[in-house]
């Protein structure tokens, strides 16, 4: 490499062009150590990023091949030939990038140890060197594996680990996207951006957690959830008719089960009519509510991207008037095939669209008293398959053809329905089966039809935690699987399997065996009630990582290489995960297993179930009958907990327990209303507890919240200490 001369030219403080004379680079440093570097830049109207420019530039010189940037705690080193051809970051992560018609080719050598996390809810390991995939979102319903090519999601976003330096690469499109993740070529990642832009984001912290976060930043934190949430949800396709919804918020009573949502699958509309109500089967859905929500239950409803072509159902008829429908080039809608038989699919990216459609759920929500929806088939699916690519959808000022928008259009779905729960000043509880990287500020997401198979319980771990990495922070599978028959072993090892994953619903199909707790024998229920009671004791600690998680982009469920990033042995770990920073779980995972290899990384450990003390920085081995597994607490820390609760109303919720691990420790406690956005005006609380020398302390730093809570419980090894509730407290035990 010769030395060159390049012009440099700040535009603004943080914004870097250097020309070459051949073409010019243009460079933006954003906050948390971000770095946009773009040739083209892609067109960000679909696309909601939110940059944050640093304050003051960060000193950039030439060096021989390129320049280098001070970041303060290293060097950025961004290596380029006259026509950017070649793009070297860092000592050892380079961009070779081509333009091979419409495409670019980035090409990033990979030497032997670097690993590829990320990409969201594709189902391989943890580290996804060696597979090759394209982001495109598909409905694979049939049976899903390690090399489907597309799934329901495009989560654009991989982060290297060269020997715990890490890098986190965002690349911002709704255009599709192909990831060579070291399949095609052992030594080298290729990106090809079809239709695409030279325009990536590198996030260059010291950490993963420091990465993740700034990325997460740029794309928008994920939304608030509701306290409710975080409990279980019971779901089929089809609890068809009133009466099996009652039988199942019935069962659920009769065996003490903990139970916050009930799913409506498709049945309980008029004809798979989106936001309608089938009035044979469902005469008074909003009296239905009405009674559940007296007994803390709560109904979920599944609403359809495609809507059916019927010229007397409103939604149909308004959507065709209007011309907001995808369209051929003479502006008629294309005609697909959904539940309903043929059906159309509304412009969800245009804006008075939306508004619309919020219109058509806040009235819908009124009426029946449903309190979520949840978003399927719209990557868009169809049975005719695919839908033109060179369709339209109207946009103002421009039409945008089903190519550019299709990975946009589940998230789009979304957007169109977060005022109808935020103008009541409630948070929304809507999720999406189709997605990207931005969409978690609207919704939450689960990840599509499983199987009720093993290897589909051991990959929803590193699946639920690749999500986790590319902002999906609150994800979840169907517990039990969804097709095909359930097994009694498979269900206890996936309630144990998924214990604290953040959304926790069991779901699955019209033909497949029932697979409710309740639905084998008295063992399989009483296995599964104790899981739900374990995790309704976790609440509390969940939902403090909820808040963290919305403020700050701080992942819920992670690997264990997020909080031990110097630790090599942590880096391929993906049979475990951890929860926070203090818990970590290890269940079994497959069939006729009862004993396994646990990875505890350094420090100490307290067996949750024996109280026993573990030295960490090794494996161990540990035995795990049918209805045991693998929790593992960080010694010298307290655990906020719930106790015996069967729903989750923050208003009936009357006891908090602080259950120390060790001779000292301390944690917060994050506390609100649980499910409207006052907590934006500051009513919420917020404590601090600690734990030494036998006194246990309360301590409020923040109150704005009026606190239901009558008691405080304190737990350490066999004692208890029960006094009443106050914010600021002191306590021997
Ligand atoms: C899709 C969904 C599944 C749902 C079914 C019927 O396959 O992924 O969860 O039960 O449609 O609505």
């Amino acid at each position: 490499m010769t030395p060159k001369e390049f012009s440099f030219h700040y535009v603004s403080a943080h914004e870097l062009d250097v020309a070459s004379g051949i073409a010019t680079l243009h460079i933006d440093f954003l906050q948390g150590e971000a770095v946009h570097i773009y040739l083209e830049p892609c067109p960000k109207d679909l696309i909601e990023i939110a940059e944050t420019p640093v304050l003051t530039p960060f000193p950039v010189v030439e060096v021989e091949d390129g320049i280098e940037v001070d970041l303060g705690y290293s060097k950025l080193h961004v290596g380029f030939d006259l026509n950017f051809k070649l793009i070297r970051v860092g000592a050892s992560f380079t961009v070779r990038h081509e333009k091979d018609g419409e495409d670019y080719h980035l090409r990033f050598p990979l030497s032997e140890a670097t690993r590829i996390y990320g990409l969201g809810d594709k189902l391989a390991p943890l580290n996804r060197r060696g597979y090759r995939y394209r982001n495109w979102n598909t409905d694979e319903s049939k049976v899903q594996h390690e090399w489907s090519h597309s799934l329901y999601k495009s989560l654009n976003y991989l982060l290297l680990n060269e020997e715990g330096t890490f890098l986190g690469l965002y690349f911002p499109s709704t255009f599709p996207y192909t990831f060579d993740l070291g399949k095609t070529k052992l030594d080298e990642l290729e990106v090809v951006a079809e239709q695409g832009y030279l325009d990536l984001y590198l996030f260059c912290g010291k950490t993963p957690k420091e990465i993740t976060s700034s990325y997460s930043r740029l794309l928008g934190h994920p939304y608030f959830i509701r306290l409710k949430m975080l409990g279980n949800n019971q779901s089929r396709w089809s609890y068809g008719e009133e009466s099996s919804v009652e039988e199942v918020a019935r069962r659920y009573a009769e065996h003490d089960l903990p139970l916050d949502y009930i799913h409506l699958d498709i049945d309980y509309m008029d004809g798979y009519r989106d936001f309608t109500v089938n009035p044979a089967r469902f005469p008074s859905l909003k009296d239905l509510s009405k009674r559940l929500k007296e007994k803390g239950i709560e109904l979920v409803a599944i609403n359809d991207a495609g809507v059916k072509v019927d010229p007397e159902y409103p939604l149909y008829q308004v959507i065709v008037d209007h011309n907001w429908a995808l369209h051929d080039e003479a502006g008629k809608p294309y005609v697909g095939e959904v539940w309903p038989g043929d059906a159309i699919f509304p412009s969800y990216i245009h804006p008075d669209c939306q508004s619309y459609l919020a219109s058509v759920a806040s009235t819908f929500l009124e009426e029946t008293g449903v309190s979520g929806i949840w978003n399927d088939m719209n990557e868009p699916a169809s049975f005719k398959g695919e839908l033109p690519l060179e369709a339209t959808l109207p946009y103002p000022d421009r039409e945008v053809t089903h190519l550019e928008a299709h990975n946009l259009i589940g998230e789009a779905m979304c957007r169109s329905f977060v005022s109808s729960f935020t103008s009541k000043n409630l948070r929304p509880y809507l999720f999406s089966r189709a997605y990207m990287a931005t969409t978690p500020k609207y919704a939450f997401a689960w990840n599509g039809d499983n199987g009720s198979f093993w290897h589909h319980l051991r990959l929803s771990l590193p699946q639920i935690m690749s999500c986790s990495l590319s902002n999906l922070m609150f994800d979840g599978v169907d517990i039990g699987g969804f097709n095909y028959q359930c097994t009694k072993e498979l269900l206890i090892r996936w309630y144990e399997g998924n214990l604290l994953m953040p959304f926790f619903r069991n779901h699955s199909s019209w033909d497949a065996r029932p697979q409710e707790p309740y639905a084998f024998d008295e063992e399989t229920t009483a296995i599964c009630r104790k899981y739900l009671i374990i995790r309704y004791a976790f609440i509390p600690y969940l939902y403090n990582l909820a808040q963290k998680m919305a403020e700050a982009g701080e992942m819920m469920v992670r690997p264990l290489f997020y909080n031990y990033p110097k630790d090599k042995k942590s880096y391929d770990v993906d049979d475990e995960y951890m929860v926070g920073e203090d818990v970590l779980l290890a269940p079994i995972l497959s069939s006729g297993t009862y004993a396994r290899a646990v990875y505890l990384p350094e420090g100490e450990w307290v067996d949750y179930f024996k109280g026993s003390l573990i030295q960490g920085g090794r494996y161990i081995l540990a035995e795990m009958g049918l209805g045991e597994t693998g929790i593992y607490i960080r010694n010298n820390t307290i655990i906020p907990e719930f106790e015996s609760l069967l729903h989750l109303d923050k208003e009936n919720i009357e006891e908090i327990v602080f259950h120390i691990y060790g001779n000292e420790g301390g944690c917060d406690l994050y506390e609100d209303d649980g499910k409207t956005l006052n907590y934006h005006c500051g009513e919420y609380n917020l404590y601090h507890a600690s734990y030494k020398d036998g006194v246990f302390a309360l301590k409020a730093t923040h109150q704005g919240y009026a606190s239901p809570f009558k008691r405080i419980k304190v737990k350490r090894g066999d004692k208890e200490v029960v006094v009443p509730f106050e914010a600021n407290a002191s306590i021997k035990i």
